[in-house]
């Protein structure tokens, strides 16, 4: 049997209102695997996806990461799961680029040497050491969404959850983004990704899910279930015919 990485068992949260909120969702990852979530404006994703690293507490149900509940070490569940959030603005805090992605580190006490080395090549990834001493602020939308994925990296968590990583981008930086995280799913990452672009990411997917109204519509081998997009008001996906003629999915 293969090491459980994430098991969601039945997980609901529901906001103060009465509206909106998620419902019974029971979910597993395995080591390594790229789940895209997809589902409609206020289907439910990013409440799910603040879930799992103890941002939300759900009003039933749990959640293990490695067998073990996310609350009985938060700090430990908040180094193995990176959260990359839409808006870039709300998780940037550092007065440099490289001290924004230093933050996290220097929290953490590594010893500096270790600090300056990692957050160098981390920038270096990303294509931002050229911008080490400018301000967050001074950042371009797509050098922001960068930063913040640095800012995630550098701490080698396991599980890398996008919360929309293509809102706002033109598509070269798009393109850019999918290389980079393909690459860091090469890499052994286990990634989850919720955006309203499945059909940029769907064929380097292993799984997808579907939510709906605060529930899993669907889920299933990408492949499979790229074609019934459209029946959950989805966009479509434009290749869906040409895989389904050649039953094969591209490489
Ligand atoms: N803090 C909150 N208080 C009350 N209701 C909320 C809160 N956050 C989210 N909701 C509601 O819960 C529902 C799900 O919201 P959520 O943000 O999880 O959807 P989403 O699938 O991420 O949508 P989008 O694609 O627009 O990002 C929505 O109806 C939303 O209005
Ligand atoms: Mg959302």
């Amino acid at each position: 049997m293969t090491e459980s990485f994430l098991d969601i068992d039945g997980i609901s949260h529901g906001y103060s209102d009465g509206e909106g909120g998620i419902f019974d969702i029971s979910f597993s990852m395995a080591r390594g695997e790229f789940v895209v979530l997809a589902g409609r404006n206020g289907s439910g994703k990013t409440t799910f996806i603040r879930h799992l690293n103890g941002l939300l507490k759900p009003d039933k149900g749990r959640i293990r990461l490695h067998g073990n509940d996310i609350f009985k070490d938060i700090i430990r569940t908040r180094q193995t799961v990176g959260m990359v959030f839409q808006d870039a603005d709300t998780q940037i805090v550092g007065e440099t680029i490289f001290d924004e992605v230093a933050f996290g580190p220097e929290n953490l006490g590594w010893p500096r040497r270790r600090i300056d080395e990692k957050v160098a090549e981390t920038l270096n990834r990303l294509d931002l050491l050229r911008f080490r001493d400018r301000h967050p602020a001074t950042l371009s939308g797509g050098e922001k969404r960068r930063l913040t994925i640095a800012g995630i990296l550098v701490m080698d968590p396991e599980l890398i959850v996008f919360d929309e990583p293509f809102a706002n981008l033109d598509f070269p930086a798009t393109q850019d983004l999918i290389r980079q995280i393909k690459a860091i799913h090469r890499e052994g990452k286990t990634i989850l990704m919720a955006t309203h672009d499945v059909d940029m990411v769907i064929e380097h997917a292993d799984r997808l899910m579907i939510m709906a109204e605060g529930k899993i519509a669907a889920q299933g081998p990408a492949g499979k279930l790229a074609p019934e997009l459209g029946r959950f008001g989805l966009k479509p996906w434009c290749a869906c015919r040409k895989i389904q003629e050649s039953d094969q999915w591209p490489a």
